[in-house]
């Protein structure tokens, strides 16, 4: 018999086509997030789910008691209650790879656009204040030879060392949970504590997931370890940063500037202060929004679901419930 599954959110075309020829299924089809209440009705004698971001606990897990699996189209999953799926016994994934390389260019374009003040010096010349060479109070800093430190280096992070290796010729250093010898190796790359990779930095770009553990581990203590002169970029989740923090260290000078995709409130609100600040280059969570990589992490989700619905392992469960049968 076939499955029947939620998709909680539009997906390509040849994604619902696929889904379509394994399982019965309903989608919401609205650019709108769905309000919990459709979501809670979708779920309700389904055996899968399709989602993004989407809020998985208790409440809604407790109400879909024929929920096998949860499939996220996205690489992080702190929208999940591990302890509460993991209760019901239901599997969930994610989708590690596909969108490496395309958040590691992105992330490479917030350092360029933050040390070289692209967004500021646009606004510059189309409010007509380019009327002579401009001064050094408006030149940038160098990218290329300059220090990079990476905190969480996962497989993003190895992306983001490779390029700025050898297309910038940066120093790398890193911290994470254990060295990895073999980024030593490929890129020089040095393992650094915290507190000391904050401090010979020019670049800090954080990476980490969101745990218990990472939420807000940059506030104002981390922001003055950093040199005055030094950029911050955050392509991880807003809320590992305290951003009243950033806010004041972007004001003051304690750092020069900072490249972010993502905040603690998304969408952010219009009048938030970092969009008074013009050191600060901002931009929607778009860490992964290519048409094509969109489309492939879409199409992982389906082959989990997928999977899952005809009696196999998915390949990407993530690590948590890697044990759960
Ligand atoms: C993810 O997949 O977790 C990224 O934040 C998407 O851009």
């Amino acid at each position: 018999m076939r499955k029947k599954v939620f998709i909680a959110r539009p997906v390509p075309f040849q994604v619902e086509q696929y889904i379509g020829r394994h399982c019965d299924y309903e989608i919401w089809r609205s650019q709108d997030p769905i309000p919990r209440d459709e979501l809670l009705a979708g779920i309700k004698d389904a055996e899968g789910l399709i989602t993004h971001g989407t809020k998985i606990n208790e409440e809604l897990l407790s109400q879909a008691p024929g929920l096998r699996i949860v499939c996220n189209i996205s690489v992080g999953y702190d929208n999940l209650d591990i302890g509460a799926l993991r209760k019901h016994g239901v599997w969930a994934t994610h989708t590690p790879y596909v969108l490496d390389d395309t958040v590691a260019d992105l992330v490479l374009g917030l350092m360029l656009a933050a040390s070289r003040r692209i967004v500021e010096l646009d606004a510059f010349i189309r409010a007509g204040d380019w009327k002579e060479t401009i001064k050094s109070d408006l030149f940038g800093v160098d990218v290329h030879h300059a220090t990079l430190g990476i905190i969480g280096m996962g497989r993003i992070g190895k992306a983001i060392a490779k390029r700025a290796k050898l297309g910038f010729d940066m120093n790398i250093l890193y911290s994470s949970r254990t060295p990895k010898p073999e980024l030593e190796e490929a890129f020089g790359a040095g393992y650094r504590s915290l507190d000391a990779l904050l401090e010979q930095s020019d670049f800090v770009v954080l990476m980490t997931p969101l745990t218990p553990d990472t939420v807000n581990m940059m506030g104002a203590e981390q922001f003055r370890r950093m040199k005055p002169s030094a950029v911050f970029i955050n392509a991880s989740r807003g809320q590992t940063v305290d951003e009243a923090a950033l806010v004041e260290a972007l004001r003051s000078g304690t750092i020069r500037a900072a490249g972010l995709d993502v905040f603690r409130e998304e969408p952010i609100p219009p009048d938030h202060p970092l969009l008074k600040l013009p050191n600060a280059v901002l931009v929607p969570h778009i860490g992964s929004a290519t048409a094509q990589t969109r489309f492939n992490m879409a199409m992982l989700a389906a082959q989990n679901l997928v999977a899952a619905m005809r009696g196999d392992r998915p390949p990407n469960l993530i690590p948590e419930l890697k044990d759960l049968p």
